[in-house]
């Protein structure tokens, strides 16, 4: 019999969900992926609760219907925070969602001063109240939710440079606090982590989720019994990301973008499925 190699869906606003899909796919390298980017619902950080939990459900119900997946993975902050109870109660699929990383953060910090940057819905929900008191209590937090950061990660992707001097002057706060370790609680802001650095030069350390999230995807395959085939990328057929969907328009440079992240896409969809 052939081998089955896995196939995992993954969500996001936007591209930012592309920084946990390559990590998934460094560390799954015989998993098939499907992208699915609700673009045009971009930025979740703006929008009401409801609407981000009924578009999260619908367009993901919708793509499963054309492309069936073992594990589905929320790479957003944002919609992770209030969408995966409702979707956990509509499907059998496992689904993993993704937190800011304040605990290895609070593990890695020496001066016990702790940068967050994340949405500004992100960093309003009553959860990080709870994940700081929990795992950071003796530390200062600093939060940083600037609405302009997951805007210039889209923009990366369409060919427009980001400008060093107003990252500089958003980042700013993080600098005059003199913090040494910086969580990136967004998935697009992996994109930006070259001017981030530039920005606060002397962060030691820049915590994200992307490892940790392809942790838990590899633990659900090997529920199902599928982590030996999701670890052999011999055999994969074609290229490892089947489909990227978008709701909206595809970013311009999405092939070049793809490529520099190890993913080319066989399929970019835009407008994708059309949700009303
Ligand atoms: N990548 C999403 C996150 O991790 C972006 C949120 C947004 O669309 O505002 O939160």
């Amino acid at each position: 019999m052939g081998e089955r190699h896995p196939r995992v869906l993954v969500f996001d606003s936007g591209v930012g969900g592309f920084s946990v899909a390559a990590c998934i796919h460094r560390a799954l390298p015989g998993a098939k992926l499907v992208y699915l980017a609700d673009n045009a619902g971009f930025p979740y950080g703006d929008q009401p609760e409801q609407v981000v939990i009924d578009r999260c459900c619908t367009l993901i119900e919708q793509c499963l219907q054309q492309e069936s997946c073992d594990v589905i993975v929320i790479a957003c902050n944002t919609a992770s925070t209030v969408v995966l109870p409702h979707l956990r109660a509509k499907t059998e699929i496992p689904v993993v969602g993704v937190v800011p990383a304040i605990k290895p953060a609070s593990s890695y910090s020496v001066n016990r001063k702790i940068g967050l940057l994340a949405t500004p819905a992100t960093i309003k929900r009553a959860y990080l109240d709870e994940l700081i008191r929990d795992f950071a209590g003796d530390c200062e937090v600093a939060r940083l939710g600037d609405p302009n950061l997951v805007r210039w990660a889209e923009e990366l992707v369409s060919g427009r440079e980001l400008e060093q001097a107003l990252l500089d002057e958003v980042m700013l706060p993080l600098h005059q606090r003199g913090v040494d370790t910086v969580v990136l609680g967004c998935t697009h802001y992996p994109l930006l982590l070259p001017w981030l650095r530039k920005s606060l030069p002397d962060v030691v350390f820049w915590v994200e989720s992307g490892e940790a999230i392809a942790r838990r995807v590899a633990h659900w395959l090997e529920q199902v019994g599928l982590l030996a085939e999701a670890k052999n990328p011999e055999g994969v057929s074609g290229a490892v990301l089947i489909a990227a969907c978008f709701t909206g328009p595809a970013p311009a440079d999405i092939a070049r973008f793809l490529d520099g992240m190890g993913i080319p896409a066989a399929e970019v969809k835009s407008r994708w499925p059309s949700l009303k």
